[in-house]
């Protein structure tokens, strides 16, 4: 069974949403879609082309490049996840590296960059029967969403998760560094003038700093079929 509507899930960094969507995508055979992978992607193309130093920006630089940016996903069949292509190459695992997130808050916080990816992200959500996570789906990419998610957990709990993440990816990274980096990503992400992280009015709040996968699973599984059956 798939979904005719979309579903939003926002949430600070490293809360565990694209678990949370990959579950629900694979479950109801919906289209996920990951925008901060988009966002990451646009920062790799500045780091590459030379336009962001100290994590600063050459505005004009991105500017006369930005319609040179193309990005879409592709689906391994292999490992059953989409993958995020940049200009036609694949860039998913370099953009999970830590230069990236060390660099993606100002990317993000660019007005043109915004629009550009949140254009591209309502196309894809056109014909419903996708779920989107990020930080702005619920309040100003769906705003008219069925489902909406707040997904959260204590910082410290987040950064642990990361961490253990990039240490088994090899990634050479302290736990204290992983905090920071979460904590000034969640600074930048909520007090930002465009589109700051902010739980919409009819969004659902999950905390799962001591919440199970399984168990998370089951409360967002009865929330879709509660949803499914009015
Ligand atoms: O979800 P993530 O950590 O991969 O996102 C990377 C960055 O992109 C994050 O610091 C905030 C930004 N982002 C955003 O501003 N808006 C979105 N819809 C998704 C991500």
């Amino acid at each position: 069974m798939s979904l005719p509507f979309n579903i939003a899930i926002d949430g600070h960094s490293s809360c565990g949403k694209s678990t949370i969507s990959k579950a629900v995508a694979s479950k109801y055979s919906m289209r996920y879609i990951d925008t901060g992978a988009m966002y990451r992607a646009v920062t790799l193309f500045c780091m590459e082309n030379n336009m962001i130093s100290n994590k600063e920006v050459k505005l004009n630089l991105l500017l006369s490049e930005i319609d040179n940016i193309t990005i879409n996903f592709v689906f391994n069949a292999e490992t059953k996840l989409s993958e995020t292509i940049l200009n036609g190459k694949n860039v998913e695992q370099i953009i999970r590296g830590f230069k990236v997130s060390d660099n993606v808050s100002v990317v993000a916080q660019i007005q043109q960059v915004r629009e550009k990816l949140i254009t591209l992200q309502q196309e894809i959500g056109r014909q419903g029967n996708v779920v989107m996570d990020g930080r702005d789906i619920g309040t100003k990419v769906f705003p008219d969403a069925k489902l909406k998610l707040f997904v959260t957990a204590d910082a410290v709990i987040r950064a642990q998760r990361r961490y253990d993440e990039l240490n088994k990816k090899g990634e050479k990274v302290t736990f204290e560094q992983v905090l920071d980096n979460l904590t000034l990503r969640d600074d930048h992400d909520t007090t930002r003038k465009i589109n700051p992280l902010i739980q919409a009015d009819d969004a659902i709040l999950i905390n799962n700093s001591n919440l199970s996968i399984e168990k998370q699973n089951i409360l967002i599984d009865d929330l879709i079929t509660n949803i499914l059956g009015k």
